[in-house]
């Protein structure tokens, strides 16, 4: 059974101010509902307060991104067991962000993956299309591509401990969501190729939804069968905001 698990990326945001007062509405609200996994990834300074402030919680902490090498000359990198020392337990890799802005290629998301999964970090692989992909009709051509590009580095072994991140470029911080539908179809797919190298793996491995997640539309992506919960931008920078998005993961999970 695939628990839900609701993600916040607070890419570039965050305070020593505000990050107190997100990370306390966080823990004083989180759902009891223990088969809903919390998650946030604040940016890297901030990462060694955030820990403290999470010690004693269910919530997990998470990195935005990786390394992909062990140590060494590589100015202004953070290695993975830096950040496995500061508490993490997943790391976000192959963000569109980081794909579009930082010229980071497939070849080397899955460089990052295997550096997370040797740092004993679960991968967040993030994947997805850009509107003119979508409209030019090559969506699962892109995936395939993302996807597969770590498959044939890792094996679909490596998935076990691996989360997938379905997040469409045009419905990143635009307001515009994925509807139930589209998501769904996509996230099929995604299972899919996964199952085509081992489904038993494939039925274990968590596929969240990002994209302009909120706790209006949550519940609605939630519920369909392949959708495991959310990777949330601009919703999780707020408590209120995101631990509605928790709610109703919970309350999809109780039926
Ligand atoms: P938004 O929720 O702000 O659209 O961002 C999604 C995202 O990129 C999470 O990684």
């Amino acid at each position: 059974m695939r628990g839900y698990l609701v993600a916040g990326n607070w890419k570039m945001n965050g305070s020593i101010a505000a990050n107190t007062t997100l990370v306390s509405g966080i823990i004083a609200g989180s759902p009891a509902n223990e088969s809903v996994e919390l998650l946030v990834c604040p940016p890297f300074p901030y990462l060694a307060a955030v820990s403290c402030s999470l010690s004693d919680s269910q919530v997990r902490l998470g990195a935005q991104s990786i390394s992909e090498h062990e140590s060494g000359a590589f100015t202004g990198e953070t290695a993975g067991s830096m950040l496995r020392e500061m508490g993490c337990e997943y790391a976000i890799v192959g963000h569109s962000e980081r794909r579009a802005l930082m010229g980071e290629t497939s070849e080397i998301v899955a460089a990052k993956f295997q550096a997370a999964l040797a740092a004993g970090l679960k991968p967040i692989l993030c994947v997805g299309e850009t509107l003119e992909q979508r409209a030019a009709g090559q969506t699962e051509a892109v995936i395939d591509e993302q996807l597969n590009t770590v498959l044939d580095a890792t094996g679909i072994d490596a998935f076990d401990s691996a989360v997938v991140a379905y997040e469409p470029v045009w419905a990143i911080g635009t307001g515009e969501t994925a509807s139930p539908e589209q998501a769904q179809d996509v996230h099929r797919h995604i299972r899919a190729v996964l199952a085509d190298r081992n489904e038993d793996v494939a039925g274990k491995v968590r596929i969240l939804y990002g994209g302009s997640v909120k706790g209006d539309n949550a519940a609605g992506l939630f519920s369909n069968p392949d959708i495991d919960g959310g990777l949330i931008g601009g919703a999780s920078l707020k408590f209120e905001d995101f631990l509605a998005i928790a709610d109703a993961a919970a309350a999809v999970q109780q039926g």
